[in-house]
This record gives structure tokens, sequence and C-alpha cells, in this order.
């Protein structure tokens, strides 16, 4: 790595060092200075904070596409609606730098609202149709557009060869996907397998937000799932009507309210007449579902090998 700029008059102290070995950029202008200053290949994990374990197997994984792995910390207020979660969505910037430097992150990129969106500026629209209408872009609606919005923008300051994007928000991958590549952005997108608690549940930052009771009935997710799984994969069900009513029964009887339970193509999000995992490379299916105040997602890829 070849040294960096002292933080100057026009950017005072906006670079520093942290524990000696992890650097922190807060503006677009020093993350660009960080990556250029950084030689051989980078790999960028995109996250909103609150890391946990889920987080860190990115990290992880990044670390063995690139030289270096870049973390930026960004609670983006475009992609929240206008009820959602976004104030009170859990920030923890000194615990999240230090796991990042726990799992040997070179820097971190955590901006402000305003570096990111620059008062003033006309909004730009990213957006990909096809993917993002469905599912979570239909009961989120912008959701998607303010995710590739952001995730355009980091990509442009990053500049990775490769970006790490959870399963666990399938959709997310998805669009993600397809936003490089029909903007030609020489980025590898890779999808990383969902990290789950002993019990099945995802790991998610919005866990913290499940009292100790609904923490246990969140279990309901993954059972589900698993249901699907066994249906699909075990008994040859082809009937994608009798798979999500099996995965809204399970969801139901722990007191959940069920937004979508879908059994789709695993590409294109498509509805399927049959399920006919071996021709369409396995089917995949996605949950959305609310407890106590409290919205989780999750999903399976079933019948990919
Ligand atoms: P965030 O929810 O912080 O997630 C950051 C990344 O971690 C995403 O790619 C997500 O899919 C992944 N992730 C979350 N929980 C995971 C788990 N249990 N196992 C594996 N990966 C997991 O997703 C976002 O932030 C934002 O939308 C972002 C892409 C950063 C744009 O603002």
């Amino acid at each position: 790595m070849q040294a960096l700029p002292a933080p100057s008059a026009d950017h005072p102290q906006t670079m520093i060092l942290y524990n000696g070995g992890m650097w922190t950029a807060q503006t677009a202008t020093d993350c660009r200075r960080l990556r250029r200053a950084l030689t051989g290949t980078v790999a960028f994990v995109p996250t909103m904070g609150a890391l946990h374990e889920g987080h860190a197997s990115l990290m992880r994984h990044a670390a063995s596409l690139a030289d270096h792995v870049l973390v930026s910390i960004f609670v983006n207020p475009t992609q929240f609606g206008p009820h959602e979660d976004f104030a009170k969505y859990p920030r923890k910037l000194p615990e999240d730098l230090a796991l990042c430097e726990q799992a040997g992150v070179a820097g971190v990129f955590a901006p402000t609202v305003d570096a990111m969106y620059p008062p003033d500026t006309p909004e730009c629209i990213v957006e990909v149709p096809a993917l993002a209408a469905d599912l979570e872009g239909a009961l989120r609606p912008g959701h998607f557009r303010g995710v590739c919005r952001v995730v355009a923008k980091l990509f442009n300051i990053v500049q990775p060869e490769a970006a790490c994007f959870g399963q666990k928000d399938y959709q997310q991958w998805k669009v993600i996907q397809a936003m490089t590549a029909d903007l030609l952005l020489p980025i590898r997108i890779v999808g990383c397998p969902t990290c789950r608690a002993p019990d099945g549940l995802a790991l998610s930052s919005r866990n913290a937000y499940l009292s100790p009771e609904a923490r246990g009935r969140a279990v309901a997710l993954y059972r589900a799932l698993e249901s699907a799984r066994h249906l699909v994969a075990d008994l040859g069900e082809t009937d994608p009507a009798v798979v999500e009513a099996a995965m809204r029964q399970v969801l139901e009887s722990h007191q959940f309210t069920v937004d979508y339970a879908v059994v789709r193509h695993p590409q294109t999000l498509a509805r399927l007449d049959c399920l006919e995992p071996a021709l369409t490379g396995g089917v995949v299916a996605l949950i959305a579902a609310r407890t106590a105040g409290v919205r989780l997602i999750d999903n399976l890829l079933i019948g990919a090998d």
C-alpha cells in the first residue's frame, strides 16, 4: 500500500487511521484517495452498519476475492419509506469499526448523508423495473430505487473489482446484478450464503427489534422455508399454490402476518405455473412477514444443484 497523504487544510482530519491498521474515510474524495493508494484489487462490502456475523462472513468472502477489502457503512435514507425505520435504525459506528478491523478490512467508508446526497442536487433515478417492481418493491415503493441509487454511487466512488451481497436479501442481490450488467460496470457481483442463528433465524440488524417472546416465534420463517424445501425437493410437489399455502400456514400458526410467501424462478423472480427445479436451475422460496411491529424477510434456494 502506498503512503496516503496526511489530512490537509482542505480535508482537515477527514481521513483518520483507526487502531493503526484500518483507514476510515468520510468523504467521497477521501474514499477515492484511499482506493487509489491501495495497490492491487479491491472487493467491496456495502452495508448499513449495526454489523453482525452475517456482514463479517461477507467480509471474509470478500477477502478471498481480492487483495484488499473495503466496507461502506451508511444508513441510506432514500431506501426507507416515509413510515419506515430510518430514524430508529441501529447505529453503532465504534463497534462496527472494531468488527471491520478484526475482519482485516483495509478501509471503511462512512459518509454523512450530505456527502452522499449533496444538497440542491437534482435526483438521478437508477431503476431495474423488471426485477424490482414485485415483492419487496411492491410493498416498499421506491425501496429498490434508493438501493440502486446509493449502490451506483458507492460503486462509482469505491471502484471495486468485486462486490459481495448477501443472498439473505435475494431480490436486492438480483436487482444489483442486473443494474451492474446493464450499466456495464466492470464489477463482479458475488452472492454469499445466508448466516443463520442456531435455530435457523437469518441474522439481521433488524432482529434487534424483536422482544424475547417474538424472537422465539421468529423461527417460523426458517421452518416455513424448510417446509417448502421438503415439499419440493423431497416430495416432488410441483404446484406452487400447495407450497405457498404450507409456508403461510407455518407463519400464521406462529402469529406472523404474511406480506408474501411465494415460490419463484431463481433468476427472473417470475411466477411459475409448475415447479420444476431441474429445468429452472432451482426455485427460490421468499418470505416477508410481520410480528409485534417487526418485519422480517428470508428466502431459500431449493433444488439448485
Ligand atoms: P445491510 O442490511 O446492512 O446488509 C449489507 C449486506 O449484508 C447485504 O448484502 C445483505 O444481504 C448482507 N447480509 C445481511 N444479513 C445477512 C446474513 N444473515 N447473512 C449473509 N449476508 C447478510 O443491504 C443493505 O444493508 C443495503 O440495502 C445496502 C446494500 C448497503 C444499500 O444501502
